[in-house]
């Protein structure tokens, strides 16, 4: 009898441990891998080539370079084609006249390309100097300990042969913890004069901010060439309008910040760079709480795990993972839904470049036209300098107005506005109508 119920015991006991066993088996199998292997050496700030971090998240650098290994992929207007969008848009030529982006200008793709891709620029965009590393490679924060203010003054080749990695592991997560982190100072700066401490944000703000170290509108300072975010004291006063206030205002007052002077119409310009954070904020999905990585880097499969996925890529090529997530409906309705948004864009910001065109070669008539009317003329520059700002920030920003589609439309047609206005003032100059 005794055997009898020891022997009941022990395959209770065994079932049990077996069905919790099984449990542990399958939670682990689906958990995402957070814990870096506590066999190998831990990582150190030293470690900043991702084939270090891959001994430790072989799925995770494996993620990371599809971007490379994978298929060269081209959406209706992004995707990983790195073609010539001056080709694609010849107007650009006109509207960059006298400026690098008139002489190359291409479509981006995966982060593993970012060097690379600037060791075979154009000359003519390697003016501003080793500033344009910053959101490019994954050395930069150590370049910045080492040389401190001075690494802004240094040219593009003189730093080329510290700058072994684009864009890695240690730029977005900290090596002892893996927790995200914020590298980039200029980021750091530009909330603190929001008030806003960085190192408070939440995992999901931080699931947004790690992108907005790079993925924003920022500018060298005059003389220092310190990268800096032009953003206001609240983070509503990231808009175009309030960003081209910030040039025309404080160190900038009375002597506008210019990034360079239109040859034909001789306008002091200013040069959007890629506002998409700015851009995102205060959208339906930013209001929502939804991150940008919620979007760009959903969970995937790898083998029999669970990761976040680190080819940041178009959405479009992953929109069950992406999008299906939160939204019930098909991938053909959400893409429609996305091309919908993008057409219009795309529509509206064509006829604001024809406009902004027709602005150059109507300023470039008054400036050869003699007795024209030299107050109106500058009038008609300043809107120039406006109107195509507005239309620059549309046409910079990466998602052809997809994170933002209602405030999109309402830029381009403030350019729109802005452009008639400045062609009939440099007509009127001319003593036209
Ligand atoms: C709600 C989903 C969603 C969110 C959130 C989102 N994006 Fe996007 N993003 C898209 C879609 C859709 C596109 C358009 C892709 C295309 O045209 O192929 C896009 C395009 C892009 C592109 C260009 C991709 C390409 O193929 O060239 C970049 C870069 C980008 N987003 C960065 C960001 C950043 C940075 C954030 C956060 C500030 C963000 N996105 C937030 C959906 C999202
Ligand atoms: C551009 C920023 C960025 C870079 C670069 C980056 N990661 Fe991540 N990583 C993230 C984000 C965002 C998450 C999601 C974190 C969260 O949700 O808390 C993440 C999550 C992770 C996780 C946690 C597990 C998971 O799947 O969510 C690991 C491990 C990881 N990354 C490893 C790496 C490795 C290895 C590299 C380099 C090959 C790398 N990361 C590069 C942003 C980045
Ligand atoms: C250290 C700077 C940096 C950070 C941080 C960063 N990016 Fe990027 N990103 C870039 C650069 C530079 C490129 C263009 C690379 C090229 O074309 O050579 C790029 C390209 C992209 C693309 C286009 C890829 C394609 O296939 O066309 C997407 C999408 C993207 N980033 C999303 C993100 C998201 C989402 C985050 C945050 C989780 C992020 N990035 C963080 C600098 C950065
Ligand atoms: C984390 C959840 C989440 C993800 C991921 C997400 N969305 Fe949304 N989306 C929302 C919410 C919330 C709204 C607000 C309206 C609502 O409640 O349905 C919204 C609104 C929209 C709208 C209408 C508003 C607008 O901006 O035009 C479109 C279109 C849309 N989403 C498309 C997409 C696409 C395409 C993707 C994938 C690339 C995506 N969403 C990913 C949560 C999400």
């Amino acid at each position: 009898m005794l055997r009898g119920k020891s022997v009941i015991v022990l395959v209770a006991i065994l079932t049990s441990l077996l069905v919790l066993g099984s449990i542990a088996y399958l939670y682990n199998k689906n958990r995402v891998i957070q814990q870096a292997r506590p066999n190998l050496p831990a990582l150190t700030e030293e470690d900043i080539d991702p084939q270090i971090w891959a001994n430790h998240y072989p799925r995770h650098y494996d993620s990371y370079r599809e971007a490379v290994e994978g298929p060269v992929v081209r959406t209706k207007y992004g995707g990983n084609d790195p073609y010539s969008k001056l080709e694609k848009k010849p107007e650009l030529r006109i509207l960059y006249e006298g400026f690098g982006f008139a002489e190359e200008y291409n479509q981006n793709r995966g982060h593993p390309y970012a060097v690379q891709d600037i060791d075979f620029i154009n000359p003519a965009r390697k003016g501003a100097g080793a500033v344009c590393y910053y959101c490019k490679s994954a050395d930069v924060p150590h370049l910045l300990e080492k040389y401190g203010k001075e690494y802004f003054q240094k040219s593009f080749d003189e730093l080329r042969a510290e700058i072994n990695h684009a864009i890695t592991c240690s730029d977005c997560h900290d090596p002892a913890t893996n927790a995200l982190r914020i590298t980039r100072p200029a980021l750091r700066d530009a909330l603190a004069r929001m008030d806003i401490n960085v190192d408070n944000a939440s995992r999901q703000e931080m699931r947004t901010l790690v992108c907005a170290q790079c993925h924003v509108e920022y500018y060298f300072t005059r003389g220092e060439k310190i990268v800096t975010f032009p953003w206001g004291d609240r983070l509503e006063d990231m808009k175009p309008e309030q960003v081209y206030e910030y040039f025309q205002s404080g160190p900038y007052e009375g002597n506008p910040f210019v990034d360079w002077v239109h040859p034909r119409s001789e306008t002091p310009m200013l040069k959007a760079q890629h506002p998409d954070y700015e851009f995102f904020v205060n959208s339906t999905h930013h209001a929502a709480g939804v991150a940008c990585a919620d979007c760009h880097m959903p969970y995937i499969r790898q083998g029999n795990v669970k990761i976040t996925s680190h080819n940041w890529q178009s959405p479009l090529r992953t929109i069950s993972e992406s999008c299906q997530v939160c939204h019930r409906h098909s991938e053909e309705y959400l893409r429609d839904r996305v091309l919908h948004i993008q057409d219009n864009n795309y529509n509206l910001l064509k006829i604001a470049a024809q406009r902004n065109v027709e602005v150059i070669e109507e300023i470039e008539l008054t400036l050869g036209t003699p007795g024209a009317d030299q107050a109106l003329l500058a009038e008609a520059q300043d809107l120039h300098r406006q109107s195509q700002w507005m239309w620059d920030w549309m046409s910079s920003e990466t998602s052809m107005g997809f994170h933002n589609p209602a405030e999109g439309l309402n830029y381009i047609g403030k350019s729109i506005d802005l452009a008639h206005q400045a062609i009939a003032k440099a007509r009127k100059a001319r003593g036209g109508q």
